[in-house]
């Protein structure tokens, strides 16, 4: 049966236009005037809400295999359709890592079965998949940890990273990359435990800016050498960010990602929260935070990307040397971008590009991150105007905490449909 939402606003150009979007078999099939009549169509009544693509989140870590008492893809997508995405690219670090044709095939069986949103997948480039990464079908990057974080995809060596971003450039797919630089954490965690260093208020000195830098300058020369696709994921340095605009200037071919974290916490969150504001990339300075601020306004920046990466709180509490690194993000990204909205701090059109259209031009996600007719009906209908306070246990995500707990934001996903479905929030 059809389906019209009556009386919601789009975004045309730069203004909003209040019109009908009807969706039939899963797919957008007609965008009328408003108010039109048709027979045997359900029709939804908008109030004049917006009516934005379902949000693209090109980062997210769902833990499965291996890590589902943090999250899985029942929870994962509840907490992700909560926070207006419709579509999830879930990364390889897993237990073990997703780094073979098998474990991807048992991965996506899992998502496809569990999941309530749809599912794409970035590969792990390990040390000794080399052959896998020729063959491997259904993904839509190879990723690569330049730097250690959690799980055991590490590599450093120059040959192996040659190999792999040649074997990208062959099969036109991108490389996402962690940059961070291994030598100069090694070295900074062994300084910090000399000192004595046991809080996460010093993380942001052991992941320093010169660790990214240092990264990305390295990621930056190899794909200049070589011509693959590069991605860097969530920059979070002033240096880092002007790098990248750089070398766009230069017409590289390279893409970045901010996360929600970098752009609304400084490194001053971890006084309080300790190891609930510990993740990798570490947060910055103030200084760093109004960097990224001004890459997303003038398009250094490609995407927002959550990198929603949760772990319980017996292990958040654990000290600072034994609690892993990450923090969940996907249920607080839409009202975090449209409470900045209100705050006249982004447009809608902007978030639009950054969270929907980019991340599918990038990846070629057919059928996604537009509203226009024969896309796949994957929508979100906000409340621009309705509150909600973030508070710890009251979340979807297994993790069920937050490093925004406790602010109040306004702006809400109202209703989502993926694939012509209403399925949330
Ligand atoms: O903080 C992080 N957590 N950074 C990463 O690179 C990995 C992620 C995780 O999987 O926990
Ligand atoms: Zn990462
Ligand atoms: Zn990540």
């Amino acid at each position: 049966m059809e389906l019209a939402l009556d009386n919601c606003m789009l975004l045309e150009g730069d203004k909003l236009v209040l019109k009908q979007v009807v969706i039939n078999s899963g797919k957008i099939s007609e965008i009328n005037e408003v108010g039109e009549q048709r027979q045997g169509v359900e029709f939804i009544y908008c109030n004049g809400n917006v009516l934005l693509p379902g949000l693209i989140d090109a980062h997210v870590h769902f833990r499965v295999p291996g890590g589902e008492h943090k999250e899985d893809w029942i929870s994962g997508s509840k907490a992700a359709l909560a926070g207006g995405i419709t579509t999830v690219v879930d990364m390889p670090n897993t237990s073990p890592s997703c780094t073979t044709q098998a474990l991807l095939n048992e991965k996506k069986k899992i998502a496809e079965r569990d999941g309530l949103c749809n599912s794409f997948f970035h590969f792990g480039a390990s040390n000794n998949n080399a052959i896998e990464l020729e063959q491997v079908h259904g993904i839509i990057s190879f990723k690569i940890f330049l730097g250690s974080s959690t799980g055991d995809l590490l590599v450093t060596d120059e040959e192996k990273l040659k190999k792999i971003f040649s074997t990208a450039k062959e099969r036109n797919m991108v490389v996402a990359v962690h940059a961070e630089d291994e030598e100069i954490i090694q070295k900074n965690i062994k300084k910090a435990k000399e000192l004595g260093w046991n809080h996460a208020k010093y993380h942001s000195s052991i992941r320093d800016n010169e660790a990214e830098f240092k990264s990305i300058e390295k990621a930056l020369s190899l794909q200049s050498e070589i011509g693959n696709r590069l991605h860097v994921c969530h920059v979070s340095t002033k240096e880092g960010i002007e790098l990248i605009r750089k070398a766009k200037q230069d017409e590289q071919a390279v893409t970045c990602e901010v996360t929600p974290h970098h752009l609304f916490l400084d490194e001053s969150a971890t006084e309080e929260l300790g190891n609930f504001a510990k993740m990798n990339p570490s947060l910055k300075s103030k200084r760093d935070v109004e960097a990224l601020w001004k890459g997303v306004r003038d398009g250094t920046a490609d995407l927002i990307a959550t990198d929603h990466a949760p772990h319980t709180l017996a292990e958040k509490e654990k000290n600072y040397w034994e609690a892993p690194s990450g923090v969940p993000g996907c249920e607080t990204l839409l009202p975090l971008l449209l409470n900045a909205v209100n705050e006249g701090k982004i447009g809608l059109k902007h978030i639009i590009e950054l969270c929907c259209e980019n991340p599918a031009k990038l990846y070629g996600l057919k059928g996604k991150g537009f509203i226009k007719e024969g896309m796949d009906a994957d929508l979100v209908l906000v409340d621009l105007k309705k509150e909600i306070i973030i508070e710890n246990g009251n979340l979807f995500t297994k993790c069920n905490w937050s490093p925004f707990s406790g602010w109040s934001l306004k702006g809400v996903a109202e209703k989502v449909f993926v694939q012509g479905k209403e399925v949330g929030p």
